[in-house]
């Protein structure tokens, strides 16, 4: 008997990205953008990464030792049209061998069709930023949907466009490395959200009951003080990473785009404060929330925040997907005892009413962490970086437990 269980059916699973573990994805803006002196920390480059590409059965058979039922998982574009209307159709068929292992071993595929990497054919036409983008990504979708689309259970468009906007055009630390480019960002997340549309559009046409949505990255932010001052800069901190162009002059909230059911991925959160000295941030001063964790991505974490995401995503109506959650850190122990509180918030959510379907761990494995390179570590499998052998860590011990029981241990208190 126990006394905090989960719903019956509820996923357990952990989420990655095909270009952070697969290595040698050579044909991707990443791939390129990383080779060049700066952009990387330590010089790191993805290089083999995990080899999942190669190990992607022994990886799939720890994930059922840790007993989950669901895996989300990314499909590299670069390797399916390496160059533009051309098909691989050798890397179908790995796609196709890798999707019916995970089904073989009992996980539930969530596919998402990008995760942040694109093929150099499509950057050098302009990337995200390029006004028929959106189009030029559509015959990659149907291709995946006709040659795969029976081995998926959940599809994912577009991986957090508001992050990879901010990254790639803002902040400079996704390719092409620009920064303060606010004109660029728009123009980019305003592609995503035609192109979430197009595909979305695309799949349901082939497959009316397959569930479509989309990853939307939660970073919140909260007023540093109740004045109306911070409560002002705290909402307007939200709308810019919260909301995508969707028609000329309109901005709508991602998570109200079309979709069978609300991803939300969700880490960290800030304070923010009205400071007229910070013309070029929207006059926001934004900062760790002190006391809170510090996590080696360097923001503020508190396993509380997750029940606030999810009871504000209540109204939609929808089911919801965790669909990345993890922490940043070299101490597993601390990881242990966040994955218990974080999940003891989603199940409190879940009692609160909100109907959360599955909770998708970021990450199985320790990978390359973008432009962290391999310094930063999420997994709940350690991987040896000179040999690539692969180790569960207590805290994957701790998640097998979990999923195995579908409920939380009991408390000692
Ligand atoms: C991304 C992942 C990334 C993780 C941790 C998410 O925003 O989707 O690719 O590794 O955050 O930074």
């Amino acid at each position: 008997m126990t006394s905090r269980p989960f719903p019956a059916g509820f996923l357990w699973g952990t989420a990655s990205a095909a270009h952070q573990v697969e290595g040698d994805n050579r044909n991707s803006d990443w791939w390129e953008f990383e080779q060049k002196p700066g952009h990387i920390a330590n010089g790191d480059t993805s290089a083999v990464a995990c080899d999942h590409y190669h190990r992607y059965r022994e990886d799939f058979a720890l994930l059922r030792e840790m007993n989950q039922n669901a895996h989300r998982l990314s499909i590299e574009w670069s390797r399916i049209e390496p160059s533009e209307g051309e098909f691989d159709a050798r890397q179908i068929r790995h796609y196709r061998d890798v999707l019916a292992d995970l089904r073989e071993q009992g996980m539930k595929p969530m596919l998402t069709l990008h995760h942040f990497s694109s093929p150099i054919w499509f950057a050098r036409k302009g990337g995200w930023r390029a006004k028929d983008s959106p189009q030029a990504f559509l015959p990659f979708v149907r291709k995946v949907v006709d040659e795969l689309g029976d081995l998926v259970e959940l599809w994912c468009t577009i991986n957090e466009p508001c992050i990879y906007g901010a990254n790639g055009w803002i902040v400079g630390e996704f390719p092409p490395g620009h920064h303060g480019d606010v004109a660029g960002m728009y123009r980019v997340t305003s592609n995503l959200h035609r192109a979430h549309e197009l595909a979305y559009t695309a799949i349901k046409r082939r497959l009316p009951d397959s569930p479509v949505g989309l990853s939307h990255h939660k970073f919140l932010f909260m007023p540093a003080s109740e004045t109306r001052r911070d409560r002002l800069a705290a909402r307007t901190a939200q709308l810019v990473l919260d909301r995508w162009p969707v028609g000329l002059g309109q901005m709508a909230r991602v998570v109200e785009a079309t979709c069978d059911f609300v991803g939300v991925a969700h880490y960290w959160a800030q304070y923010a404060a009205l400071d007229p000295l910070r013309p070029r941030e929207q006059f926001i001063r934004r900062f760790n929330v002190p006391d809170a964790l510090l996590t080696e991505m360097g923001f503020s974490a508190n396993p509380a925040w997750m029940r606030l995401v999810l009871n504000e995503l209540k109204r939609l109506g929808k089911p919801i997907y965790i669909t990345e959650n993890g922490l940043a850190t070299n101490d597993d122990a601390v990881r242990c005892e966040y994955l218990a509180d974080i999940l003891e918030n989603v199940r409190l959510a879940i009692e609160d009413g909100v109907d959360v379907r599955g909770y998708f761990h970021w990450t199985n494995m320790d990978n390359f962490e973008w432009a962290k390179g391999y310094s930063v570590r999420f997994g709940l499998i350690e991987v040896d970086r000179k040999t690539l052998e692969r180790k569960l860590k207590p805290s994957g011990r701790l998640y097998s437990r979990i999923a195995a029981s579908n409920s939380l241990p009991e408390k000692n208190n």
